[in-house]
């Protein structure tokens, strides 16, 4: 009896192992997290982004969000345009739109790949939301799991391809 449990909880560590890891699975929770999504949603009338409401400046931004406090360099704490804002968008749809954004409708899948690891592992103001969340008004929570985590989940969807659904 005994033997032929494990091989079955092998077999199925196995088929688990293999599954594909999809945008849903972990990383669109994390995109949803305030500290990307406040950013994101900044310029978004719709969506009350702080350009609507808490922020009347729309420039200068580093004139507050200081070096000193971002740990980024100046011209890095800039918010997109309304166009990036996925808020209230489902995995599907958040995943489908960032794979656009990033030229995913004219580039090869390759290239598309290297464009995502680079943004995601790379780019300076999603690792101010997972490691700080710094601001002029105080420190805000960051994504949980910080850098490290969320490196290993995206590392894992690009391999599985990028599917969003
Ligand atoms: C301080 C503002 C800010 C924060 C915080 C921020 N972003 Fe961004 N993000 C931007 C800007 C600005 C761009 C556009 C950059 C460009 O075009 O080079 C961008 C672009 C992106 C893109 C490129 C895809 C696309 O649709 O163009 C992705 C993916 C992304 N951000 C993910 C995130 C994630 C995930 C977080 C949180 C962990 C996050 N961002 C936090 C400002 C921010
Ligand atoms: C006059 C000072 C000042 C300027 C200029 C300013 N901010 Fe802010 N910003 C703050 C303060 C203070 C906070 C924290 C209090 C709050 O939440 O409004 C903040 C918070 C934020 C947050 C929320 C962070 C989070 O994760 O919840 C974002 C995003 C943001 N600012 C983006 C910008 C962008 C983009 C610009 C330029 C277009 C800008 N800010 C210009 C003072 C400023």
């Amino acid at each position: 009896m005994r033997p032929l449990f494990l091989a079955l909880l092998l077999m199925s560590g196995c088929a688990l192992a293999a599954l594909p890891v999809k945008f849903g699975d972990a990383l669109n929770a994390k995109f949803h997290h305030p500290r990307c999504l406040q950013c994101h949603q900044f310029n978004s009338a719709r969506h009350e982004g702080r350009a609507f409401n808490s922020h009347s400046a729309r420039f200068l931004c580093d004139r507050c969000h200081t070096a000193n406090i971002t740990g980024l360099q100046r011209g890095e704490w800039i918010a997109p345009p309304v166009t990036l804002d996925w808020t209230e968008l489902n995995a599907r749809d958040t995943c489908r739109l960032i794979k656009r954004n990033l030229g995913g409708e004219t580039v090869s899948e390759d290239a598309l790949a290297g464009t995502m690891m680079a943004h995601l592992l790379g780019d300076v103001r999603v690792h101010w939301a997972l490691d700080s969340g710094m601001t002029p008004g105080g420190r805000f929570p960051a994504v949980p799991g910080g850098a490290a985590a969320f490196a290993k989940q995206a590392q894992d969807w690009v391999e599985s391809g990028m599917l969003c659904e």
